[in-house]
């Protein structure tokens, strides 16, 4: 059993012992951390009764593991460089020791205001450490965090409020992205008119512009850390409580709270991230994702500080104020470990490469990638022009709900090649489904992708809907978690993600719901109906595409279409937006309703020559008359 691979030998030998003796692998992981109490089962529970539980019976604080283990050893190591978003403007770095310090003071905030174990706090943040010291404030004393992602609407923002009924809000004035402000206190009000559970409002100053105050509900963070002590108790928590409720889409519906627990997503993000990015002592490993989503949770918080990480939390955009950005903050702060989205590299190969070139990229080791598929282009362009062509690329794949990474390269171990996400980590065990729910045996195969056994990272539920987690993930074969992705297996058994195999869309990595962008556009007037699907975009990867059936006059449609992205953006979220929008007679429907999206993905894509069988539609004329149509 080996806790840091270094050998792709070491990786087959682990592999096979983990599928010998999950639990004893599990059991040999869970024991490097600090327990207030050892568990007293490693595992229990199944898939099919949708009931998993990992290390029952232990205590423990996950900041004890992420912080206050490191004092005596790492107390001075760097554990964040902060990098704002403007490259001129005020930057530091705070040691492991500092850092414990600020989430006890901040801990001790929020129990002043009357915020206990199990309560939901709901972070609506800039990417600065104290967004970080927020959550990491939360987990000392129990209280179970939601960081809903700084680009979303108010009522976006307030629906997430409203369904985990949370008590208090932290946020910013305001917040500066690019060359764009957002006025999050301004959005904030807003959400709360319509959110009567958040008692009260810690507001961290960033961009001093005048907002609006309410007092008895808002207070000002550096006024309450002001006399706060930095000696903090944390909370006891059983393996099995919750640390996180995290909102992501799904193919139907509104968004859901993703649950994750202490004891299982701290073995698992540490574990993964260890094991895939190889960062040594003396690197600086900088992940550019946003703490709003999952990837920000487990590798740019947890997984790093669980192994006494450098990290980098980055403020800005890979194009403000010019397409260097990145490059020049690799240089500064020598990065060796850089992992981010396809999307980011797509969009920065289309400038002129002496935006690389101006700088030194020497330091860099690894590089990564998440979050969707990435094309041979931008893998080899990524490889050659950033990583000089000698820094391994992880392609890492993963889900909100899995936690943490399941399939990738491990840095430097794993023999990599483009577009693929290699292997899964030991102790997981992916497999393909075929239509008929049996699983496909053998390489060079392709089918659904599903997850044969538990794994500590998996989340337990959907916050105060358990139906809705069991339907989407446990029921469509038994026994199996299913992710909702199509994989291919090659020849070599190397599996490649080849996208989702439902509704869910991945815009520039963030993943988006269609049926949440139909519900936003139907709330105009003149729309009677919409059918959203993805289509291929050059540098988002996926494009929104909408068509819709509309009542009325529609005078000027380049305004018709300023008004529906108004609303996306209004309702949801500016990244919501359609690419494109196609008024259509009618859409093609099943005689039982039901819309064939297959037929639209095809238009929207541009591949019209093989649209298969539609004489199973109610009026297969509406095909011609939308191949005919045009989007604006
Ligand atoms: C997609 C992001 C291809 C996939 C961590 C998955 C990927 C969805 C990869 C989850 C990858 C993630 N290659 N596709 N390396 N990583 N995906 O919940 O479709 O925001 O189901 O989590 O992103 O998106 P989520």
């Amino acid at each position: 059993m080996w806790l840091n691979l270094k050998s792709f030998d070491e990786y087959e030998e682990t592999f096979e012992e983990s599928k010998e003796d999950r639990l004893k692998f599990w059991d040999h992981e869970a024991g490097t951390f600090y327990w207030r109490k050892r568990w007293d089962k490693t595992q229990s529970g199944s898939f099919k009764d949708a009931n998993v539980k990992w290390f029952e019976g232990g205590k423990l604080n996950i900041t004890e593991n992420a912080l206050d283990r490191h004092l005596n050893t790492i107390g001075n190591k760097t554990a964040f460089i902060f990098e704002p978003n403007h490259p001129d403007s005020f930057r530091r770095t705070i040691t492991y020791k500092q850092l414990h310090e600020d989430v006890c003071r901040f801990a001790n905030v929020l129990e002043s205001k009357g915020v206990e174990k199990g309560d939901r706090v709901v972070i609506y943040m800039a990417m600065t450490p104290e967004l970080v010291i927020s959550a990491l404030a939360c987990a000392r004393i129990g209280a179970v965090h939601s960081i809903v992602f700084a680009g979303f609407s108010s009522q976006a923002l307030s629906e997430r409020i409203n369904d985990c009924d949370a008590k208090m809000l932290i946020t910013n004035d305001g917040l500066r992205r690019g060359d764009k402000h957002v006025p999050l206190k301004d959005i904030s009000d807003e959400a709360l008119e319509n959110s009567p559970s958040v008692e009260s409002v810690i507001v961290c100053q960033r961009t001093n512009r005048e907002i609006d105050w309410k007092e008895g509900r808002d207070e000002w963070w550096h006024i309450l850390i002001r006399n706060a002590s930095k000696q903090h108790e944390a909370v006891e928590m059983d393996a099995e409580d919750p640390l996180f409720i995290l909102y992501t889409s799904g193919s139907t519906g509104k968004p859901k709270g993703v649950v994750h627990t202490c004891g299982g997503y701290m073995v698992y993000t540490s574990y993964s991230f260890r094991q895939v990015f190889q960062v040594g002592a003396e690197d600086v490993y900088w992940c550019t994702a946003d703490a709003g989503w999952i990837t920000g949770h487990s590798y740019i918080i947890y997984g790093p500080l669980f192994n006494g990480a450098t990290g980098i939390i980055f403020e800005g955009t890979p194009t403000y104020p010019d397409a260097g950005r990145l490059w020049e903050v690799v240089e500064k702060y020598k990065v060796t470990h850089f992992y981010t989205a396809p999307t980011a590299i797509r969009a920065l190969m289309s400038y002129d490469i002496d935006y690389v070139k101006k700088y030194d990229l020497s330091s860099l080791k690894v590089l990564g990638t998440v979050g969707e598929p990435i094309n041979e282009e931008a893998w080899h362009w990524y490889h050659d022009h950033i990583g000089g062509g000698k820094c391994p690329i992880v392609d890492t794949w993963w889900q909100t709900e899995t936690g943490g990474i399941m399939i990738s390269p491990l840095a430097g171990i794993t023999p990599t090649k483009p577009g693929f996400a290699t292997l899964p980590l030991p102790g997981v065990f992916p497999t393909l489904m075929d239509e008929d729910g049996n699983e496909i045996k053998g390489n060079g195969v392709q089918g659904n992708l599903c997850i044969k056994h538990p794994w500590p990272g998996i989340a337990r539920t959907v916050y105060g809907d358990h139906e809705r987690y069991k339907q989407t993930y446990l029921s469509t074969y038994e026994g199996y978690y299913f992710t909702g992705d199509g994989c291919r297996r090659d020849e070599d058994g190397y599996y490649r993600i080849t996208g989702r195999v439902d509704d869910v869309l991945n815009v520039s990595g963030h993943r988006l719901g269609t049926a949440e962008i139909e519900n936003a556009l139907d709330e105009h007037p003149k729309v009677v109906e919409t059918a959203v699907v993805g289509y291929p975009h050059d540098i988002k990867g996926q494009g929104v595409y909408a068509f819709m059936i509309c009542e009325g006059e529609i005078k000027d449609q380049e305004e018709f279409k300023k008004e529906l992205l108004d609303l996306v953006a209004k309702i949801i979220s500016p990244i919501a937006k359609p690419d494109k929008i196609q008024v259509v007679k009618g859409l093609p429907k099943t005689r039982s309703g039901k819309i064939m999206r297959r037929i639209l993905r095809k238009i929207a894509a541009d591949d019209v020559d093989n649209l298969g069988d539609t004489s199973t539609l109610l009026d297969p004329s509406v095909v011609e008359d939308i191949k005919e149509g045009k989007a604006v």
